[in-house]
């Protein structure tokens, strides 16, 4: 399909802008470890560190754990809460409700507009599927794990005061504050029976929760990093002590702890990160403008946005959306002219359509975006979203390849595979997204010298899992 000489141009140069070099993986693999070590070595938080958080998570399960526990998943767009009955044999049984955040509640005055309503969920939670927790006289609390998906400085295991929002939460009142405080106050205004014990990111819990489900025994493979690729990006993997020299109070008898890594804000100097106009306009639209400037490359909530600026760009040079905008008397149908309504999902679509003219692409433009399309505009459309797409699965594959190279020796002792459990739509169901990320670790080759893959495993559930299992463990 040829473009006219002008567009053909303009998109090729954006092609070459998104591209990302063989090379360029090691070389940013080499800078991560570096980091890591930053991170690990300094407390104070800055802009242009890797926050690298302590989570006082210093056990490692081992599947026999046994109970029953709740969780409150806070995530992105969804809150879930849950109970689950743990087996003891790497099984488990899972109750669970699933709300939407309203945006009102995403983006509120006070902080407890956002954890009265988390509260108020887990008594309706309660009183649908365990009611005799709310009416027993004396009973004692349920135990409940609380997964908080957002940069927090932790401070004890059920302890931590959040750094700042991330994915379009702007709720300055909770800032610098105990999250697990203002959740409990909450709960205890409704007099809902249960004590919040653990506080975990979903990534510590993606790593905990495949933790206790893996037997290595019959999968001949370790679990070594959490992590997630979906609204946002992130990852935890457990450090040995000597190598956190910034922690002072760690547990007695503990070798170890499981580490936030927080990479979505891997090199927010742009020291090497690759940057477009594209990438700047976006950033610019975000309540966090300079912070978590790889997971803005990366992530779900990103990339559809940084498509729709690509657009909206080239609708300004002249170049497409002409005749729709004179057809509309000066306008462009308001799903591609406002920020953040257009979906990773749609993106999926697109990425992957071979239908004759990209007809398909254009049924789906028309009914999420109400957006009509000429055959050269859907070509266009199609190649950035492939550019945006396969940037973000390069530059995913850096801080997996490095973890795995760092805590190579901590495993040492066993022939055991590396099991990477991860999470979130992206991954799981962008085409040919796992696939990518895999075939960039082999490129750069973490587990040299030895026998052993890397092997990317989806782990669903995991979020409200690895807080229970967490529970349990502590
Ligand atoms: C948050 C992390 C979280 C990740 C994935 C990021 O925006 O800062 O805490 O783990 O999203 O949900």
């Amino acid at each position: 399909m040829s473009l006219p000489p002008k567009l053909e141009s303009v998109i090729s140069q954006i092609e070459k802008d998104f591209e990302i070099k063989d090379d360029f993986l090691i070389k940013a693999t080499d800078f991560f470890l570096e980091q890591m070590d930053v991170g690990l070595a300094t407390p104070e938080q800055t802009r242009e560190k890797m926050p690298m958080i302590p989570t006082y998570v210093v056990k490692r399960p081992t599947g026999t754990e046994k109970g029953l526990y709740l969780a409150a998943d806070l995530g992105g767009t969804n809150f879930r809460v849950c109970s689950i009955q743990l087996n003891g044999d790497h099984t488990f049984e899972l109750q669970q409700d699933k709300y939407r955040i309203p945006d009102e509640v995403m983006k509120a005055p006070k902080s407890s507009d956002l954890f009265g309503y988390l509260a108020k969920k887990v008594e309706t939670f309660l009183l649908d599927h365990h009611p005799e927790t709310c009416t027993a006289k004396n009973a004692a609390p349920l135990k409940l794990g609380f997964t908080f998906s957002f940069p927090v400085n932790q401070t004890a295991l059920g302890h931590g005061t959040l750094i700042r929002w991330t994915k379009g939460f702007d709720i300055p009142d909770a800032v610098d504050r105990d999250v697990v405080n203002l959740f409990q106050a909450n709960l205890t205004i409704l007099e809902v029976n249960v004590q919040v014990v653990a506080l975990t990111n979903d990534t510590v819990s993606a790593l905990v929760a495949r933790a206790y489900t893996n037997d290595p025994k019959k999968t001949n493979a370790n679990t070594i990093i959490g992590c997630i690729f979906g609204t946002g990006t992130n990852g935890a993997y457990f450090e040995t002590l000597d190598k956190i020299p910034k922690l002072k109070n760690a547990p007695e008898g503990a070798e170890g702890m499981v580490i936030n890594t927080e990479w979505g804000s891997f090199d927010n100097s742009l020291k090497i990160l690759p940057s477009t106009e594209y990438d700047d306009s976006v950033d610019a639209e975000t309540p966090n403008p300079g912070y978590h400037l790889f997971e803005k490359r990366i992530s779900g909530r990103f990339l559809g946005e940084i498509l729709r600026v690509a657009l909206i760009d080239l609708f300004k040079k002249g170049l497409i959306f002409q005749e729709l905008f004179k057809e509309r008397g000066g306008s462009l149908p308001h799903r591609i002219d406002q920020p953040w309504l257009l979906d990773a999902e749609v993106l999926s679509y697109i990425e992957l359509d071979d239908s004759t003219d990209l007809n398909m692409s254009g049924l789906i433009l028309q009914n999420v975006l109400r957006l009509p399309t000429t055959r050269d505009e859907r070509y266009v459309i199609q190649r950035i979203t492939r550019a945006i797409s396969a940037r973000a699965a390069k530059l995913s594959a850096v801080p997996l390849a490095a973890v795995a190279h760092r805590v190579k020796d901590q495993y040492k002792d066993d022939d055991r595979d590396f099991e990477i459990a991860c999470d979130g739509s992206l991954i799981e169901f962008y085409p040919n997204f796992r696939k990518r990320v895999t075939e960039y670790i082999e490129y750069i080759n973490p587990l040299k010298g030895t026998n052993k893959k890397v092997i990317l495993k989806v782990e669903k559930s995991s979020s409200s899992l690895g807080s229970v299992v967490v529970t349990a463990l502590h």
